[in-house]
């Protein structure tokens, strides 16, 4: 399957009754499985998860920890850019050089890498002893 078909499809899931802005995240993984996730909002805001958060947890679950591509899917003018907290996130589980799709349901695409989106990220090695 596709990762834009994927992430297409699982947005209409997406619970954002409060935004109003649903969003669907696909994601390939090394072993060649796709996992997807939509966004779940909450009323107490803070505790609502992305699009992405979702897709990383499927992943994760089924046994795989390792992301070669992503791809983002909002109805939004531009295409949808991963917020701070899922740059970590998709950094943890992938190489710099990943493939991030950012879409639109309206045809628009753009398209990134991991390292580009969270260039000097926090890395394991930042926690060892000097
Ligand atoms: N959102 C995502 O799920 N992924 C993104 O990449 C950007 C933002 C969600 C969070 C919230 O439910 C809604 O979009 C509006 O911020």
């Amino acid at each position: 399957m596709t990762l834009l078909k994927a992430a297409t499809a699982i947005r209409e899931m997406a619970y954002a009754p409060y935004s109003n802005f649903k969003v669907g995240a696909a994601i390939r993984a090394a072993s060649g499985k796709v996992y997807s996730g939509c966004n779940v909002e909450n009323v107490a805001f803070p505790e609502g998860t992305c699009a992405e958060a979702g897709a990383i947890a499927a992943m994760v679950a089924s046994g795989d920890t390792e992301i070669v591509e992503v791809l983002v899917i909002a109805d939004s003018p531009m295409p949808v850019s991963p917020c701070g907290g899922c740059r970590q996130k998709l950094a943890e589980f992938s190489a710099g050089k990943v493939r991030v799709t950012m879409a639109t349901t309206g045809g628009k695409t753009q398209q990134t890498t991991v390292g580009d989106l969270l260039p000097g990220a926090f890395v394991p090695g930042h926690m060892e002893d000097s």
